[in-house]
């Protein structure tokens, strides 16, 4: 058993933007259920209600380089867990969590910098901390200033780091000046460091003085240490890949099931498929599209529109697409050229295509039970959420075998493609419209999806094993 204090910029259902709050929002329970204590230490932003919670702290003093901060922090349990809330408005109580639409926060370093100090303000106070479970660059500071600043303070003692990469392709980059800002100094601006290519990488720092690194798949974890996926970073990953393990995501059946969802317009199950349809002619409606195209396969995309995801490639063979009998959903918002790509095509095939460019959890849910397929055409994909809901919906995902996408879908249960290029995507799709039209086939592939287990028991017992593994070393 051992105590984790858990450190992430997001976690639902509380703040969320992507698949790190899935995750952060659904293992440390799993945990908890597995023996081991653990707490969570996230931003209390603006959207985050106070209403349930208990103050436990005021005015606790952070330290941030030349800037200091009074934080309150905000307790609220769940299941087991306790999520910390470190509220300070003048840093996140604003219009989103990096950013707003005139771009990422000029002073997301600080921000999140602010974050760290907290969390082991929390450890020293409020929770008694044997590993700190670092996500993503915005807590790559952790271990960076446990090994400077409070390196010799005895509360920390023996206390070990594990940072996640859900994503290599976002590092934190800040210009060497900014190191000032955080409290590193000059010391720190070295290549075997956070040295970055002429600037400073907070996830390189945290990558070189993390205890352990992990990412979200076996995939990704042999991609990463490779030219093409490695973001500059795969020489140092190589050489810490001793360290580096890749553990799966879980995902929250409680959530993301058919049985149970709900926002969904029907229930239904592998024994009893029944009321998928009832979901697909929901999903049609929810989106101005005709009950004429319960007839075509439907195709469902729900994804932040970044070039990660891969939408380009359906740019190049949107002619060919729209050839085929098809429908064509899809949420999501991010990058303009891709939200333009999208409205452009429901523009031309008004029949055929629909798309809400927003971020909407209720239609997210409503896409996953009423879609035929789930498109994933992702240029690299850690780990990837969606491909695996989609399998417990009965909804048969086309992907690109990359990273996660790659370990967790076969050719019983998806269709995936290799190279990067639109014909290998067109391919696929069209191996799917095929096998839509044979009934049997059909059910087969979607039942084998379904009976997949991706629940978090057997990913969250390798984290265990990973953090008694380092309180081991602890002891020695
Ligand atoms: P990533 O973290 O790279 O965005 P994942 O597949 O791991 O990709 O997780 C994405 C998560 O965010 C899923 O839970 C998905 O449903 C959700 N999501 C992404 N975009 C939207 C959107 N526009 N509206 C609602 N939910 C979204
Ligand atoms: C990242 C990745 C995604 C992964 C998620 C949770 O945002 O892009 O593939 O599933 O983190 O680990």
């Amino acid at each position: 058993m051992s105590k984790i204090l858990m450190v992430s910029s997001e976690a639902a259902p509380f703040a969320k933007t992507g698949g790190l709050a899935d995750v952060v929002g659904s293992l440390p329970a799993a945990l908890v259920r597995g023996g081991d204590e653990v707490a969570v230490v996230l931003p209390r932003y603006g959207s985050i209600a106070l209403d349930e919670m208990r103050r436990v702290w005021e005015r606790l003093p952070i330290y941030v380089g030349p800037n200091s901060f009074q934080a309150d922090i905000w307790r609220l349990d769940r299941a087991g867990v306790a999520f910390f809330f470190v509220d300070i408005p003048w840093l996140y109580d604003r219009g989103g969590l990096y950013g707003d639409l005139r771009g990422d926060f000029g002073d997301n370093q600080v921000r999140f910098g602010a974050l760290c100090e907290a969390a082991i303000g929390v450890a020293r106070h409020l929770f008694k901390t044997e590993i700190f479970h670092c996500h993503d660059w915005q807590a790559g500071l952790l271990p960076i200033y446990l090994k400077t600043k409070f390196d010799g303070d005895p509360t920390f003692f023996g206390v070990k780091t594990v940072l996640t990469i859900h994503n290599l392709g976002y590092q934190g980059i800040i210009s060497r000046t900014d190191l000032q800002l955080l409290g590193l100094g000059d010391s720190m601006f070295r290549p075997d460091l956070m040295e970055f290519y002429g600037n400073a990488s907070l996830l390189k720092g945290g990558i070189v003085m993390a205890d352990a690194l992990t990412t979200v798949s076996r995939g990704y974890a042999r991609e990463i240490q490779t030219p093409q996926y490695g973001f500059n970073l795969d020489g140092l990953l190589r050489a810490r890949s001793g360290v580096l393990t890749g553990i799966l995501n879980g995902v929250d059946y409680d959530e993301w099931s058919p049985e149970k969802d709900r926002f969904i317009a029907a229930h239904y199950s592998s024994a009893d498929l029944e009321g998928k349809a009832a979901c697909k002619l929901d999903l049609l409606t929810e989106f101005g599209l005709g009950e004429e195209a319960m007839d075509r396969p439907l195709i469902g995309i729900v994804s932040r529109f970044a070039t990660q995801k891969g939408f380009d490639l359906i740019q190049q063979i949107a002619g060919h697409l729209m050839a085929e009998d098809i429908t064509l959903i899809a949420l999501g918002n991010g990058e303009q050229q891709y939200e333009d790509m999208f409205r452009g095509l429901a523009w031309h095939n008004p029949t055929k295509v629909a798309v809400k460019v927003a971020y909407d959890n209720r239609i997210a849910h409503k896409i996953e039970a009423g879609s035929d397929m789930f498109l994933m055409p992702s240029r690299y994909e850690p780990c990837g959420l969606n491909q695996i809901y989609s399998l417990r919906y009965g909804t048969v995902p086309v992907v690109r075998a990359t990273g996660g996408l790659d370990d967790t879908i076969d050719k019983e249960t998806g269709f995936k493609f290799h190279d990067y290029t639109g014909w290998a995507l067109l391919n696929s799709i069209r191996e799917a419209i095929g096998l839509w039209r044979d009934r049997q086939g059909w059910t087969e592939i979607v039942r084998n999806g379904m009976a997949k287990d991706f629940s978090w028991d057997a990913s969250a017992a390798e984290y265990s094993a990973l953090y008694n593994s380092l309180g081991r070393e602890m002891q020695r």
